[in-house]
């Protein structure tokens, strides 16, 4: 059985140390009794050191949003994973389709990162998906096919063991249309079938695949009594409390 998972990407919202204790303090009680449900705040750095404070003892788990691949140098902006861990980071979402598009993160660059991550105990939570353009030519599973073959290169089984995968398509993120959840089982059907083959059987069944783009409180459920769907990887809705613990209680609701 896969424990559902929940994470909260900020993104580039909450970065001041109050709004985030505001808005951590709010949910720390409401979900302090769910322990179906693994639950991830992956912040921006600024406000990880308050995490830190405010989710210790707590059930809810710290996530960064990236990170490099090497642990100290001049590499002037980029930050290390030492610095992560030493601050009780436990996963770190890489391959985010705003790093691919937007910073041209290259998918042997993001290969590189969860190395890194997985060597210095760090989970990774590995976002792949199509653009709208690839989805209408039909493209999609060649899309996903060559992304799981190329920022999963060289890992072995155990590896494989420690990751997340978060399918999130691309024309679904901060759209507010969200894939139905059929689309979206479809795909992650897909994903452990090629996981199947690169691994085996049971990696692929027991490796989490996390749906994200525009999850909310009412579609949640649905999306996540697919049977493939353990979780997901919400972006704006993860900004309020009250909308994260709907969808937090929604895959506690799911549990198969
Ligand atoms: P939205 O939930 O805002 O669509 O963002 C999804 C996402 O990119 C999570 O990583």
């Amino acid at each position: 059985m896969r424990k559902p998972i929940i994470g909260g990407n900020w993104k580039m919202n909450r970065g001041t140390p109050q709004e985030a204790k505001d808005m951590l303090e709010r949910l720390v009680p409401l979900v302090k009794d769910i322990d179906t449900v693994d639950i991830v705040i992956a912040a921006p750095f600024t406000v990880l050191v308050t995490l830190y404070d405010t989710l210790s003892n707590t059930n809810i788990k710290i996530g960064a949003q990236n990170m490099y691949f090497e642990e100290k140098g001049a590499f002037t902006g980029e930050i290390s994973p030492i610095f992560l861990k030493d601050i009780g980071v436990e996963y770190v979402i890489l391959g985010h389709s705003e790093r691919r598009d937007i910073f041209k993160e290259s998918d042997a660059l993001i290969n590189k990162k969860i190395k890194k991550a997985l060597a210095m105990d760090l989970k990774p939570i590995v976002c792949i998906g199509e653009h709208l353009e690839e989805r209408e030519a039909n493209k999609t599973t060649e899309i996903i096919k060559y992304q799981i073959n190329e920022t999963f290169k060289d890992l072995d089984k155990d590896e494989m063991s420690n990751i997340i995968i978060a399918y999130e398509p691309i024309w679904a993120i901060g759209t507010g249309k969200t894939a139905t959840p059929e689309q979206a089982e479809e795909i992650h059907v897909f994903i452990r079938k090629l996981l199947d083959q690169k691994f085996d059987r049971e990696t692929a069944d027991s490796i989490r695949i996390q749906y994200g783009g525009s999850i909310n409180a009412k579609n949640a459920e649905d999306l996540f009594n697919k049977e493939n769907i353990d979780g997901g990887l919400v972006g704006g809705a993860s900004l309020q409390s009250d909308s994260l613990f709907q969808i937090i209680k929604a895959a506690d609701k799911s549990i198969k």
